[in-house]
């Protein structure tokens, strides 16, 4: 059976920035509904038009247009690779509709890792990540890294910040995760699928802790 992953973790948990790393250890296909709906939000999509003053508001999209896009991004992935799911699902009808999808498509989650972040760290992330744009494909560095800063510019790049990454809405992200996302970690705790990783510290140590947990899994 191919490994299965969905990430879960507050908004700057370091959900994207783990991603490269799992996708290269377990060879695995990455869905990121948050990229794909800022995507179709600049190509002016129907469904980017739809989705964007939700996620300009820090709230979750529909769940209509999230089931359309988990369904067909799932069905772009050949049943023998495996797969990543970052951020999501993000609520208790997302998990049934996952459930569903995965047993019609005879496939199975392996584990469900939890990034766990203090607000504060959240707040403060979130505050200083920037999009390197303009210097080949987009990447995101902090704006107190000064190399990574320099590295960008000397490569013709700008920084451009996230709408959603100011602060009000920022509050309204980490509400939304408490109360509508939060609670599937129990779900996931009872199915034993739960691998909670502690989100501190730089991102090597990260990625070596979700690591370990994942191992006994895999
Ligand atoms: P989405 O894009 O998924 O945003 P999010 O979950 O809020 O997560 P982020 O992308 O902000 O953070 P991340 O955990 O990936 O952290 P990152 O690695 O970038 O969703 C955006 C919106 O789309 C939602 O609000 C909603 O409106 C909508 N949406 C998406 N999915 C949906 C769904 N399923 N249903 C309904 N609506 C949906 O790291 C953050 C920063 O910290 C970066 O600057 C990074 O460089 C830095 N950093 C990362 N790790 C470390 C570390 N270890 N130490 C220091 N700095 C670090």
């Amino acid at each position: 059976m191919p490994v299965g992953l969905v990430l879960i973790g507050p908004p700057g948990a370091g959900k994207s920035t783990l991603t490269g790393a799992l996708l290269d250890r377990f060879h695995l296909a990455r869905i990121a509904t948050g990229e794909r709906l800022r995507a179709e939000i600049a190509a002016g999509s129907a469904l980017g038009r739809a989705a964007a003053r939700h996620v300009e508001r820090g709230e979750l999209v529909a769940d209509g247009l999230i089931d359309r896009l988990l369904r067909t991004s799932l069905d772009e992935i050949p049943a023998d690779t495996g797969f990543l799911l970052d951020g999501y699902p993000r609520n208790v009808h997302q998990a049934d509709v996952l459930d569903v999808v995965l047993r019609d498509t005879g496939r199975a989650l392996t584990a469900a890792l939890s990034l766990e972040l203090p607000d504060g760290e959240v707040v403060r992330r979130l505050g200083g990540r920037r999009e390197c744009r303009g210097a080949g494909a987009p990447w995101v560095l902090q704006v107190d890294d000064a190399a990574a800063v320099a590295r960008c510019r000397a490569a013709g790049g700008t920084l451009v910040q996230r709408d959603d990454d100011r602060p009000a809405v920022i509050r309204q992200r980490l509400a939304v995760y408490r109360a509508e996302t939060a609670p599937l970690l129990d779900r996931y705790r009872a199915a034993g699928l739960l691998r909670a990783v502690d989100a501190t510290g730089p991102p090597a140590e990260v990625e070596a802790r979700a690591f370990a947990a994942l191992s006994p899994a895999q």
